[in-house]
């Protein structure tokens, strides 16, 4: 279950404030400790909304992109110009509207038959670029997440073989109430991650909410609550999401 509380926000605006205010800090605190900034990021339409604001508002101008590497938390097996692709939705809220390199973004790979493939592929691209811990588990220091209504989060779905992964730092799974294959980053990543920022926002979270942060929390078994950060994790939800805590 999540440790801390969380930061409930009057409405979405003021959560992707917030959300932005998060990002430019944890940009700082990288880029001061090792001179890059590895954040992944999550699809969603909570998520989205941030990729817009880092393209507008002016907290975001302070970031030199060419010192960003971008990673995405999980992919969808489409091709990149497919309306469900995580990369796709990235490009038109963020990438192709900022001055960040083509080599600084890193797309999980979906062109592979077997899709293991492409999930060895991606790991070995994070093995390449981002620091290890002694285990060579890959750090990010950020990972932006999303919440789906049954606790997934990323592509750890609930009943799927992904949540017993804890070698590999990226994995493919079949998603069978999606009907669809993804490829998603495992808990070994998320648990060493040095920041994990979760976005959750609207009345189709309210249920999963209140079963993880009521005073009688009953959602361990939601795939979100088995994430055991090492670093930070911050939970930023609005109040439409939070009603009833
Ligand atoms: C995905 C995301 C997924 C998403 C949640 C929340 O690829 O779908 O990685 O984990 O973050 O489903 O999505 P919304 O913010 O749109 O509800």
């Amino acid at each position: 279950m999540p440790d801390n509380r969380p930061i409930i926000c009057p409405d979405n605006d003021s959560l992707i404030k917030q959300a932005l205010q998060r990002f430019v800090t944890h940009y700082t605190q990288a880029l001061n400790d090792h001179g890059l900034f590895h954040v992944a990021l999550s699809g969603g339409s909570t998520p989205e909304s941030l990729y817009r604001a880092l393209v507008t508002h002016v907290s975001a101008q302070a970031i030199a992109w060419n010192k960003v590497h971008i990673w995405f938390g999980d992919e969808r097996m489409v091709a990149p110009d497919h309306r469900d692709s995580n990369y796709r939705m990235s490009r038109h809220a963020l990438l192709d509207h900022i001055a960040i390199p083509r080599s600084n973004i890193h797309p999980i790979p979906t062109d592979c038959d077997d899709f293991t493939n492409c999930a060895k592929r991606y790991a070995d691209t994070l093995d390449s670029l981002l620091p290890l811990t002694k285990d060579a588990v890959p750090v990010f220091d950020l990972v932006l997440l999303g919440i789906g209504p049954d606790g997934h989060t990323a592509s750890l779905f609930p009943d799927t073989d992904i949540l017993m992964e804890y070698e590999l730092p990226v994995a493919a799974v079949y998603v069978k109430e999606k009907d669809s294959w993804r490829i998603s980053l495992t808990y070994p990543v998320l648990n060493h991650a040095r920041q994990l920022l979760v976005l959750v926002s609207g009345a189709g979270k309210r249920q999963v909410i209140h079963d993880l942060f009521s005073d009688n929390a009953t959602g361990n078994h939601y795939p979100v609550a088995n994430i055991r950060p090492s670093g930070q994790m911050e939970w930023l939800i609005d109040s439409e999401a939070a009603q009833g805590l």
